[in-house]
């Protein structure tokens, strides 16, 4: 398996990756995803693009030989994606960490700061230590009063829209998505397939998973090597130019 990310590196076209990349519906049961390749490749998920460097999401693996596997199957409402995964890997969307992971990138800030205190470290701080809290703290009513300020402002210069409540969970689950695309496609490069699932019952995943109350789960991903059975079909996209134009 190492030596297919060896070949990756020594030059497997981007292009040519994202187009054999499908999402697979039925694994190989006897092939296994080496854990250094997991590991691998998560590590490179978890170098994806995220709003504010606030890294909201966890990945939580469930290996086929986790007494969590085939339950987790189950609540993916029996999907064969899921069940013959070798394993399982939730995206959970963490807005609530946000306090922690914006005092880690105040603090990384601070200490990383060479000069003497300046404008450029202040505006620093004071993005994590005063306009994150503002957007990401919770209290009744507190989304209102940021919709309305963004529209008070708005009116007189340009200005963030989405600071709502649910535009924040987007936000976060925007993220959360992102990593869960660079990993796929970085399986996909160690000569392994997925399928990204939102076909799952989130309450029932979240108990099973003992998560807190205000994560979220942002997709469900079936790991393993592919069927050729598994691949439904030939690829179908809508033309081009429903999907992307020039202005
Ligand atoms: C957020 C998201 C949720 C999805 N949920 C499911 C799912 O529950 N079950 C499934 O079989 N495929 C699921 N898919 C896979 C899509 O059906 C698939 O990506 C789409 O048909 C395009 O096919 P391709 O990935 O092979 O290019 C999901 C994809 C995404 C991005």
């Amino acid at each position: 398996m190492i030596e297919s990310k060896t070949e990756v590196k020594e030059g497997v076209d981007f292009f040519e990756l994202v187009n054999e990349r499908r999402s697979v519906r039925i694994f190989d049961p006897s092939i296994a995803i080496p854990e250094e390749v997991m590991v691998e490749c998560l590590e490179a998920a978890i170098l994806s693009p995220n709003s504010s460097n606030l890294q909201l999401y966890n990945f939580i693996r469930v290996p086929s030989s986790s007494s969590f596997k085939d339950k987790l199957a189950d609540l993916c409402m029996g999907q064969k994606a899921a069940k013959t995964a070798q394993e399982l890997v939730v995206v959970v969307a963490r807005r609530d960490l946000w306090k922690s992971r914006a005092k880690a990138n105040y603090d990384y800030i601070k200490a990383s700061y060479a000069g003497k205190p300046d404008k450029k470290l202040n505006q620093a701080l004071g993005y994590y230590g005063n306009l994150i809290p503002k957007l990401y703290r919770k209290f009744p009513g507190w989304s209102q009063i940021k919709q309305l300020i963004a529209w008070w402002i708005g009116n007189r210069r340009p200005m963030v829209r989405e600071v709502s409540e649910t535009d924040v969970r987007i936000s976060v689950h925007k993220s959360a998505s992102l990593a869960s695309m660079t990993f796929m496609l970085a399986l996909k490069s160690c000569g392994f397939d997925t399928c990204p699932m939102e076909g799952f019952d989130s309450k029932r995943v979240k108990k099973l998973l003992d998560l807190p109350k205000e994560a979220e789960i942002c997709m469900v991903i079936g790991c393993g090597k592919g069927t050729t059975e598994g691949i439904y079909g030939k690829r179908f996209r809508v033309p081009s130019d429903q999907l992307y134009k020039t202005v």
